[in-house]
């Protein structure tokens, strides 16, 4: 039985009873299929009250990105339509690049309660604790060419960037290419991988953490990470965060490349970057300028003191 329909009905219940004979009305099965789903949901976390008379009753549901719940009331045509869910995992984007090589549709994504090996760019650790946040990757099959692979992070970091905004009401913004900053302070990151041929992309693997619901942070990131909870007070739901996130960015997504300039306004508004001086380092280079504009594909470009223009296509910004 089609566990979605049962959790929407009982759900839509709010609180109060749903007889047997409705659910199996509605979804045109046995009352035995019913009770045997019934207790499916509770061995996955959820309280369901029995009444011998009155029916089930949804008295409380598991604070896990199970894939019902990420699904309940998701408006996606395609991502988080199919969910992997891991209580704990290594990292969810190597998890989602083994699905995308087997043929994973476009979408799919890989959910972590934890991650034990939580992968940053350039090869940094991602804290990823248990229950805190959202550490979740995406199989994407762009119809883009590889050098446009990029325009595809800044399109996540803007709908990252209006999740935390509608759902926590928190101003977040983008520090080029990618984090999401509040108050100076990172409470997220994006991590793209791609595989390519010379004119195609076969297919991304878009990763993003959020620091949701961490209390603190260990010493060496105290300085510099935050979480949602920490800016707020309060916390903040990371099932409704991440159907943010994912509506978002399906929206933008599905407006790539023809009308990637919409998406590209629109992080111009969430940027950070632009318009201040900022030190660019990467492994081959440093440079410092004026951060004027992001170009087509999504690159910095800088003009330095003696007014040269410095297209800068990966690196790390300091905001000074
Ligand atoms: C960064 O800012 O350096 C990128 C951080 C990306 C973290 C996410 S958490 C989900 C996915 N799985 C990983 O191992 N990393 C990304």
């Amino acid at each position: 039985m089609d566990q979605d329909s049962l959790l929407r009905l009982l759900a839509a219940g709010n609180g109060g009873y749903i007889s047997g004979e409705e659910i199996s009305r509605s979804l045109r099965v046995s009352r035995t299929a019913v009770w045997k789903s019934i207790s499916d949901l509770r061995r996955l976390g959820y309280e369901i009250e029995a009444h011998p008379r009155l029916g089930y009753r949804l008295l409380a549901r598991p604070d896990k990105l199970l894939p019902a719940e990420v699904r309940l009331g998701l408006k996606t045509a395609r991502f988080g339509q199919v969910v992997h869910h891991f209580n704990s995992i290594t990292s969810t984007n190597d998890a989602a690049r083994e699905l995308a090589e087997r043929g994973a549709p476009e979408g799919t994504l890989v959910v972590a309660e934890e991650q034990k090996s939580g992968r940053g760019r350039r090869g940094r650790a991602w804290s990823s604790p248990p229950g805190v946040g959202i550490w979740a990757s995406l199989v994407l099959r762009p119809p883009l060419l590889p050098v446009q692979a990029p325009l595809l992070t800044l399109t996540a970091a803007v709908a990252g960037a209006e999740a935390i905004w509608s759902v926590a009401g928190l101003p977040a913004g983008i520090k080029w290419p990618n984090d999401l900053l509040i108050g100076g302070r990172k409470v997220a990151g994006i991590l793209t991988e791609m595989r390519a041929e010379l004119d195609q992309v076969v297919y991304v693997v878009l990763g993003i953490g959020i620091n949701v619901n961490t209390p603190s942070f260990p010493t060496e990131l105290e300085a510099t990470a935050t979480s949602l909870y920490r800016e707020g007070g309060k916390q903040v739901s990371r099932r409704l965060l991440l159907q943010a996130f994912l509506e978002r960015f399906e929206f933008w997504y599905d407006r790539l490349p023809q009308e990637a300039e919409e998406m590209r306004s629109r992080w111009r508004e969430l940027s950070l970057t632009l318009g201040r001086r900022v030190t660019v380092i990467s492994p081959n280079f440093t440079v410092s300028g004026l951060a004027k504009n992001i170009d087509r594909e999504g690159a910095l470009l800088l003009e330095t003191e003696n007014g040269d223009l410095v297209r800068i296509l990966s690196g790390d910004v300091s905001l000074r």
